[in-house]
């Protein structure tokens, strides 16, 4: 079974978020499971520069516009496939926005013309490889079903996968005359929404199923609450609606042969934990040993409850404890967390950055990893805390309130226990869970135990993997049944 995957990030070639992760895993991950699966990806400017001898395969005089080639390339097993457009791609910045932030003006069209050459591989093939089913990812690879049902590949069923509904790609309807689609597209059952375009509503309608990344975010996507405007859509889809949770790529995150932590270690040897624990607290400029140290790794925003987090760092070094936070984004929340920092030297350090390679060793030095997020798809960060005995704080929502067992009686009795979960997400419900949590770690044996459960925890691809390949061979036969 063959299957495209399109993404606007993949790991290893371009990264800001989980959907990089999740893109640059699933290859492998499904290979197990009898699934040819290559990722079409833009061919931003540091992406370009990593390909070494790509191939070309397909080219485009005018890709809206533009000349367009479709590039191959091979690494560690997975086949990507880099639509190189200079006009479109070759930028500096981020993938979505310039140096300063600001979104890309052409974003529109930089994604459209991704979706567009998703679409060409599906009718043309590519070196006689033709998918049978298209994984369209976020909002950027929104249209592919729209260009699907509207050209030779109409029969080619698709997947939309919603890792985050808060990011839709909306844009002014005076785009639509340039997309290239019918005009029956933009209507109420297409991509119009609200007099608008929207990339996401119309891979929502279009799409011949529509997953998410855990399946109590694809309950919530459902209600007002959650669902950004678009749960009634997804209600009335909820037939063809499937939660599935991510998993981690467990080659890359190993603490037991992890490059980039200072000591490597496995479940049941904790001690050699402590090198990493050590450099952390170096890096963070943290001068207490003993006291529970908090790790944050995360975009700096609303949606992960950072407001909430600056509010209780006071909190935290009164408790006896300590934090190291890694992560950009909002200025203002840059700069409560910095602030924090400055009254607690020692206690509290504080990196604006964004360090592929500092974020493993927080997960293998820290005590525990704070995710007090307001609304989380899935969240990997809590999974790799998991992985490496940083006992995960979250918030109980979406992907955290499916993957963290509560450390409440019941659960620590029957020594399932993972984490930590608090809910809803304020100041105090916080505060309480970082007590409750401070009063564990007093008990060396009982975190411990906590740390090697979650250890012990199965965050592997292994079973969402089968769950996607079950899902590719049952919309096939659906789409040969009609
Ligand atoms: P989201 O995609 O919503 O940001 P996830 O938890 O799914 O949240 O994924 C975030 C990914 O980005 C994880 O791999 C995490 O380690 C990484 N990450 C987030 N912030 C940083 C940072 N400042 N430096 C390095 N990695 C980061
Ligand atoms: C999004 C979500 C996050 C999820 C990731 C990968 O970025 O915010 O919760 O883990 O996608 O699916």
């Amino acid at each position: 079974m063959k299957v495209l995957s399109v993404a606007s990030e993949v790991y290893p070639l371009i990264k800001t978020g989980g959907l990089a992760d999740v893109a640059g895993a699933l290859p492998a991950a499904l290979a197990a499971h009898g699934v040819d699966m290559q990722v079409l990806l833009p061919g931003y400017k540091p992406v370009m520069a990593k390909l070494v001898n790509p191939v070309r395969m397909m080219e485009f005089d005018d890709l809206f516009g533009v000349k367009a080639v479709i590039m191959a390339y091979r690494m560690g097993g997975v086949q990507y496939l880099v639509l190189d457009a200079p006009d479109l791609f070759d930028r500096d910045g981020g993938p979505y926005t310039d140096a300063s932030g600001t979104d890309f003006p052409d974003n529109w069209r930089r994604f459209a013309a991704l979706c567009r050459a998703a679409a060409s591989i599906a009718e043309e093939g590519l070196d006689g490889w033709i998918p049978d089913v298209v994984h369209a990812h976020d909002w950027q690879a929104g249209l592919v079903p729209a260009y699907l049902q509207h050209g030779p590949a109409a029969a080619t069923p698709s997947v939309m996968t919603v890792h985050n509904i808060a990011f839709q790609g909306q844009f002014k309807a005076a785009i639509f005359a340039e997309l290239g689609l019918p005009p029956s597209v933009f209507s109420v059952d297409g991509i119009e929404y609200y007099g608008d375009v929207s990339y996401l509503k119309g891979g929502l309608q279009l799409a011949s199923v529509i997953t998410t990344v855990s399946p109590t975010y694809a309950q919530e996507i459902r209600t007002p609450e959650f669902g950004m405007g678009l749960e009634g859509l997804v209600n009335a889809r909820a037939a063809d609606l499937y939660g599935i949770v991510n998993g981690i790529d467990t080659t890359v995150w190993d603490p037991a042969s992890d490059p980039l932590i200072e000591a490597k270690y496995s479940e049941g040897k904790l001690k050699k934990r402590q090198p990493n624990r050590k450099a952390l607290a170096d890096r963070f400029g943290l001068t207490e040993q003993d006291g529970l140290l908090f790790t944050v790794v995360s975009r700096l925003t609303w949606q992960k409850g950072m407001d909430v987090l600056a509010e209780v760092a006071d909190d935290i070094v009164t408790m006896g404890g300590q934090l190291a936070v890694l992560g950009s984004g909002d200025p203002e929340l840059e700069d409560a967390l910095l602030a924090a920092a400055a009254r607690h030297p020692g206690h509290i350090g504080v990196i604006i950055d964004y360090d592929e390679a500092l974020s493993h060793l927080m997960q293998a030095g820290g005590d525990a990893l704070l995710v007090p997020s307001r609304f989380e798809p899935c969240g990997l960060t809590q999974l790799y805390g998991l992985r490496y005995g940083n006992v995960p704080v979250v918030a109980r929502t979406g992907g955290l309130a499916d993957t963290i067992i509560d450390a409440n009686e019941a659960a620590s009795a029957a020594r399932v226990a993972t984490g930590f979960q608090f809910s809803p997400v304020t100041p105090d419900a916080l505060r309480e869970t970082l007590r409750r949590a401070t009063r564990a770690f007093a008990e060396p044996k009982v975190w411990a135990r906590l740390q090697n459960q979650g250890m012990d925890s199965d965050v592997s691809w292994e079973r969402s993997a089968a769950r996607y390949a079950t899902m590719y061979r049952d919309i096939i036969a659906s789409v040969s049944s009609d």
